[in-house]
């Protein structure tokens, strides 16, 4: 059971949600003492539960269907995408009210990196959207230290040789060039660690900022910075088929 007020949603909703009886019925069985959580009776009211907490009634367990959930959030820089930090740093997590669903982030972004990350329960989605082989397209706006020669974004388009190998081809634009800076479009097919600041860095042009703009065919349209969304159903699938037809 949850152990904070805020957390996870009331155990009659979490009846009624399932099917055992409606609102009010379900708090008559939990003032009865029929209802059991994780083992233990519970006949308060107030108390919540969270997706992976177990319920019974007269004994019986109560089968809960997981309602998805989808999230978009154009994440600011300074949140880790992690659920939980050793060190007490801000997560994602921090930014969103309770859903009454436990969200994980799919795939990552760094601490530093602003933009589009998608947050789900569905963890089938999410393997699809972040397995290599599917090839999902994310767009990054870069500012880079200096000015790449056309040889260097050839190199970026191309592949560039990283520890771990090199990465596939990318389409890469200019965007604007300043006095020592530029902003390039990359979008790249991969999502290994800090892949965009590593092929930056192996061509001699640092980053100096970073933020997804797009990730398959959904962008930031709407969403300021700290602000977030759910997605439609409509979304949800073309996001499905953007994971090509192992997502359909
Ligand atoms: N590539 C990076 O280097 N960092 C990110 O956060 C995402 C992609």
């Amino acid at each position: 059971m949850s152990s904070t007020q805020q957390e996870g949603i009331r155990l009659q909703k979490a009846l009624a949600d399932a099917g055992v009886a409606s609102r009010r019925a379900g708090e008559e069985l939990i003032r009865a003492g029929r209802v059991r959580v994780n083992g233990e009776v519970v006949n308060q009211l107030g108390s919540r539960v969270s997706e992976g907490d177990r319920i019974e009634v007269d004994g019986r367990p109560v089968r809960r269907e997981i309602e998805p959930v989808y999230v978009l959030l154009n994440k600011p820089r300074g949140f880790l995408t992690t659920t939980s930090d050793p060190e007490g740093r801000r997560t994602v997590l921090d930014i969103l009210p309770e859903l009454g669903a436990r969200v994980y982030p799919v795939g990552r972004l760094d601490y530093d990196t602003e933009g589009l990350l998608l947050l789900t329960n569905d963890g089938e989605l999410t393997n699809l959207l972040t397995h290599p082989r599917h090839g999902v397209p994310k767009t990054y706006l870069a500012e880079v230290e200096g000015s790449p020669s056309p040889a260097a974004l050839e190199t970026l388009a191309r592949g560039v040789k990283l520890e771990d190998g090199y990465t596939a081809p990318a389409r890469i634009r200019v965007q604007r060039r300043d006095e020592g800076r530029t902003t390039l479009s990359l979008t790249i097919t991969e999502g290994r660690n800090r892949q965009v600041r590593r092929m930056l860095e192996v061509v001699g042009h640092p980053v100096l900022f970073l933020k997804r703009t797009r990730f398959g065919p959904l962008d930031l349209r709407g969403v300021k910075l700290g602000q977030w969304r759910f997605l439609g159903a409509d979304e949800v699938e073309r996001l499905r088929r953007a994971a090509g037809p192992r997502g359909r």
